[in-house]
């Protein structure tokens, strides 16, 4: 293939398996990863700390210009940072996840963090040869020139079926009916703001409902092989 940088776009809804398998396809290539739904999340978890009201859309647009987010590029390595304070574990419970859409439904925010994502996939890229970006809108917005675009999908049931076994460590009928009100709600409102459930021009599908873990990274791989002629 050319010996441009491997950019690699991974859009799709939450349970799709996702953010996991955006992580072992990062690992697998040997580069680095980004993970943009942690930016939004991070953002919340800055403005409920500094008492900035969500609803104040202004104020939550101040505060996406000047948020001091460090955050790591190693896939196997994790670790989000805003002003000093390690919100690693704290910006994926219920109570920033239920908060999230307000800021990621924010017209205002988003532009500043597309960019901010932008120049992130790029440092990357120089850095480590090439970038698994992971979100709604990268193989829309924030990368539509991306080498490798890619919409991971899996069915309603099969996508509650995980986020359940994630969230209350089990999927029998009674932890996947307290995670689809939620599950439910979110896609409702992060469809608001970018379209992730239907494949965009040149965008690859990859239905993830009857695959395992290691199926669906390697089904990736696959797509990644063939579009970029990387083995
Ligand atoms: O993927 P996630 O659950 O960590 O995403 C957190 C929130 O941010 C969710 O409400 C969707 C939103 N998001 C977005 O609007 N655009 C992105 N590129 C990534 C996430």
């Amino acid at each position: 293939r050319e010996t441009g940088p491997l950019t690699i776009a991974i859009d799709g809804p939450s349970g799709s398996g996702k953010s996991s398998v955006s992580k072992a396809v990062a690992a697998e290539l040997g580069v680095g990863y980004l993970d943009t739904g942690a930016m939004y999340r991070a953002l919340t978890w800055w403005c409920l700390d500094q008492g900035v009201d969500l609803t104040d859309e202004g104020a939550v647009v101040a505060a996406a210009e000047v948020l001091p987010l460090e955050l790591s590029t190693d896939p196997q390595d994790q670790r989000v940072v805003v002003g000093g304070t390690d919100v690693t574990a704290e910006i994926r419970t219920t109570a920033i996840s239920s908060e999230v859409s307000k800021v990621a439904t924010n017209t205002g925010v988003r532009p500043i963090l597309q960019q901010a994502q932008r120049d992130r996939m790029a440092a990357i890229a120089r850095e480590t040869g090439g970038v698994v970006a992971e979100g709604r809108d990268i193989t829309t917005v924030v990368a539509p020139d991306a080498l490798v675009r890619l919409l991971l999908t899996a069915s309603e049931e099969a996508r509650l079926r995980r986020r359940s076994a994630e969230v209350h460590g089990s999927a029998d009928e009674e932890a996947i009916a307290a995670t689809r009100d939620q599950v439910l709600r979110r896609d409702r409102d992060d469809s608001a703001v970018s379209q992730f459930t239907v494949a965009a021009d040149g965008v690859v599908t990859v239905d993830t409902s009857d695959l395992d873990f290691d199926e669906s990274v390697e089904a990736v791989l696959a797509v990644v092989a063939s579009l970029a002629g990387h083995a």
